[in-house]
Parts: C-alpha cells; structure tokens; sequence
C-alpha cells in the first residue's frame, strides 16, 4: 500500500472519530446554558435563583442537589434535575465550580 493511501486510511478512521467525541461527552457549559441559565443567569450571577458563582458548596454538594434534590430547598431543587444525567451534574458542577 502507497503512504498516501495509509494516510487517506488513517484519515477516515480518526476523523469521525474525533468528531464523534464532543457528542458524547458531557459539556458542563451546554448543560449549564439548557438547564440552569434561565433561573441563575448566563454568568452564574443570579436570576430567580441565587447566584452560583463563588458558591460556596463544593461540587459533590452540587452533584447531589442536582441528581438528587434536598427537601429542604425550594423548587426545582426539592427533586432532582430531570434530564440530568450523572455524566451531566458532574459536568455541570466543574462548570459551575469554574465560574467568576
Ligand atoms: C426553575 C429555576 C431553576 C432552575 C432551572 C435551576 N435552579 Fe438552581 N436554584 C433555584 C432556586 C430558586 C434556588 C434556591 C433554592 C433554595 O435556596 O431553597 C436554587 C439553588 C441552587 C443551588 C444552591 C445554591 C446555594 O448556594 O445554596 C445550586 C448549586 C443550584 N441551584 C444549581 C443549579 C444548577 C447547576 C442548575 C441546572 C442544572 C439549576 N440550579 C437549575 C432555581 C433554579
């Protein structure tokens, strides 16, 4: 085999598969723009609810507010996030950690 048909060949195996990895890798950020900006703003600085950044719950904490919920908090967070998976909520919680 010529070294440009190898090279053609590695091509078409590592593209797609590059292309394929964003896909399914959770993203912090989308999931944090779909399913929270709307009530703690697009910068983590508040809206109906509180502001996220410079929180002071770690990311675990995070993690189980929204995988789990906690009855003492008020909606949504009395039950989980549905939608959320636990790929997402770890994600998301990076994300939110990461805000300033
Ligand atoms: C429908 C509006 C709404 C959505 C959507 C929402 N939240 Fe909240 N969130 C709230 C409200 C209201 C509170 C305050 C609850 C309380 O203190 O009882 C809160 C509290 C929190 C807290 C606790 C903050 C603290 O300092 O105690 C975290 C963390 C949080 N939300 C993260 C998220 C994340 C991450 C998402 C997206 C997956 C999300 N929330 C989606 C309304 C929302």
């Amino acid at each position: 085999m010529k070294l440009t048909h190898l090279f053609v060949l590695f091509l078409i195996v590592t593209v797609p598969a590059a292309l394929a990895v964003p896909a399914f890798a959770a993203d912090g950020a989308n999931t944090y723009k779909a399913k929270c900006a709307a009530c703690h703003g697009p910068d983590g600085q508040g809206r109906v609810g509180p502001a996220l950044k410079g929180t002071s719950l770690g990311a675990d904490d995070i993690v189980a507010l929204l995988s789990k919920g906690n009855e003492a908090k008020k909606a949504p967070h009395k039950k989980g996030i549905s939608g959320v998976s636990a790929d997402d909520a770890k994600a998301v919680a990076e994300f939110v950690k990461g805000l300033k």
